[in-house]
């Protein structure tokens, strides 16, 4: 049965979708199948794909309107690799489930068959705490946190911290955390250094593992990724979300 990963953080910007989109392509191309779930109504992850406007339905539809996944997934034009797109509808989803009974659950529901066919399933998650990013932590086998190497950091990472915790005590008991990903690391400067610091620090009191990313920040014109090819990038830790792919760290 297929690992369910998602990638969180509720601050925008801090690498999900490129965490996501790499890794994902990276799993393929080691060999694995791997299912990417673009759970943000920004649909960044089916863009940088180069899939937007290539599909009929989206995540919304099965989400909202009980369509199988089977109908809604898509090849990604690389092997072992497949995609279910979002699209702004989305959005919408958050609030037509409100009233419906195990709304967090939805999600974990629909993979409940669909998830063995892959090795693992990736899920982006947008940059909320909102219904998708509660319905992909229930759904998950364990979460990988991205965190940006900027100033306020780890300003939002003690409320993520309390969301897993409250998702542990009732929907999920069994969420692991893969760990925190640094993300624009640029060993030049203090910044990054004193966040690894902090993160350290929290670490050890979370009994949780850092992965280092040795990408640095990109200068004018090198972005770590772009949209006609997903691969140029490295994710040197990828042999360690390997190693752990039959327990995450738990707590
Ligand atoms: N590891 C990384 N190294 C350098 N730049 C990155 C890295 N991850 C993301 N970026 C850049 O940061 C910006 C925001 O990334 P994105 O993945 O869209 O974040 P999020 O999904 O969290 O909003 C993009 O311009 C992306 O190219
Ligand atoms: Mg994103």
């Amino acid at each position: 049965m297929g690992r369910v990963i998602a990638i969180a953080n509720q601050k925008g910007g801090v690498g999900k979708t490129t965490t996501a989109i790499n890794l994902a392509a990276c799993l393929a191309v080691a060999g694995s199948q791997v299912l990417l779930i673009d759970a943000d109504p920004q649909a960044n992850t089916t863009s940088g794909l180069g899939l937007r406007g290539q599909h009929q339905r989206t995540l919304y539809h099965a989400l909202a309107m009980s369509e199988s996944l089977d109908r809604v997934e898509i090849a990604s034009g690389l092997d072992g690799l497949s995609l279910i797109p979002s699209e702004r509808n989305l959005a919408g989803a958050e609030i037509e489930l409100v009233d419906i009974e195990r709304r967090e659950y939805r999600l974990r529901e629909i993979l409940e068959n669909h998830r063995d066919r892959f090795d693992f399933v990736l899920i982006d998650c947008p940059p909320s705490l909102g219904l998708l990013t509660l319905n992909a932590l229930t759904a998950a086998d364990s979460v990988l946190v991205p965190i940006q190497c900027e100033y306020f950091a780890l300003e939002g990472v003690s409320e993520l911290w309390d969301t897993l915790i409250r998702i542990r005590r009732s929907l999920n008991p069994t969420l692991a955390v893969e760990g925190f990903l640094l993300t624009m690391f640029d060993e030049r400067t203090n910044l990054s250094n004193q966040v690894i610091g902090r993160l350290a620090r929290f670490s050890r009191i979370a009994s949780l593992r850092n992965f280092h990313t040795p990408q640095r920040s990109p200068r004018r014109g090198s972005e770590p990724w772009t949209a006609d090819n997903p691969l140029r990038s490295e994710v040197p830790w990828i042999g360690k979300l390997r190693e752990s792919r039959q327990g995450g760290t738990r707590q």
